[in-house]
């Protein structure tokens, strides 16, 4: 059973259609980057496994569970909110801008959602947030504010406060591109242990091509909403096939 699934996923904005039909598997515990030009869909994936963002086609599962809809006949429904928020909390994300909530201190952002969307007990959610404020080098910055941090140290929140409802699958959408070079190494540290230490399936999308060699087992290249190339990053950065995966990476790669 795969992690995600996605069946002939269109989605549009008015006239733009960003995913026409798109098909791809992502199976458990597998380590995706997701690659490609600025406008190629990217994001707009990641928004739709988090239900920012609705799906006009096709069809997505989680764990072979329909998520935002599914066939009754040949029918395609909306799934009520209710069942949606159930599989949607397998799902954790981390964005580019680290959306921590600016008015609580390190741990409360940590504890929000464990105890008010998974009802785990106040204590026990505190101790949980400890231990990953500690994995991700930050016990000290408990009880600060977080708008007290640096970029470096909100994103490492943002990661913590993401494995805290410990989810199943770990969305990454460019979590270093609006850090200074020299902390992006903090970060990308932090995931690599956490990619190291967990089975949590991955599907992320980084600049950082190093990173994504070292984290991840498969990359897909987008173009236009559309797989152009799939490989293995050794392949995929080495010897990739496609013109326009090799047009793209001399760009990104200098
Ligand atoms: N909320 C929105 N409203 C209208 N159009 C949107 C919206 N979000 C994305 N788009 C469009 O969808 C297309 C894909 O955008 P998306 O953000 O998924 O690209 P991306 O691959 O993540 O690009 P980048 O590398 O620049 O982040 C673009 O043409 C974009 O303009
Ligand atoms: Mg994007």
């Amino acid at each position: 059973m795969p992690a995600i699934e996605f069946r002939d996923v269109v989605k549009r904005f008015g006239d733009n259609v960003v995913l026409d039909g798109l098909s791809f598997d992502v199976p458990q515990g597998d380590r995706v980057t997701l690659i490609g030009p600025s406008g190629s869909g990217k994001t707009t994936i990641l928004r739709l496994l988090m239900t920012l963002e609705e799906a006009d086609g096709g069809l997505i599962h989680i764990d072979g569970d329909p998520y935002t809809h599914e066939y009754r006949g040949p029918k395609r429904v909306a799934i009520p909110e209710k069942r949606r928020r159930v599989v949607r909390n397998r799902v954790g994300m981390v964005f580019q801008q680290f959306n921590l909530f600016p008015n609580m201190t390190v741990l409360e952002n940590i504890v929000e959602a464990p105890v008010h969307v998974l009802r785990q007990p106040k204590d026990e959610a505190v101790a949980r947030a400890e231990q990953l404020l500690d994995q991700v080098g930050l016990a000290d910055k408990r009880d600060a504010r977080c708008t007290q941090l640096s970029g470096g140290q909100q994103q490492r929140v943002a990661i913590a406060r993401a494995l805290a409802m410990d989810p199943e699958i770990l969305l990454l959408d460019e979590v270093t591109s609006a850090l200074d070079p020299e902390i992006v190494a903090d970060v990308l540290g932090v995931l690599r242990d956490v990619a190291a230490s967990t089975d949590i399936t991955m599907l992320l999308v980084t600049h950082e091509m190093q990173f994504a060699r070292e984290v991840s087992n498969r990359v897909l290249m987008f173009d236009h909403g559309r797989i152009v190339e799939e490989a293995d990053p050794e392949t995929m950065f080495t010897a990739p096939r496609h013109e326009r995966t090799q047009e793209f990476l001399r760009a990104v790669l200098g």
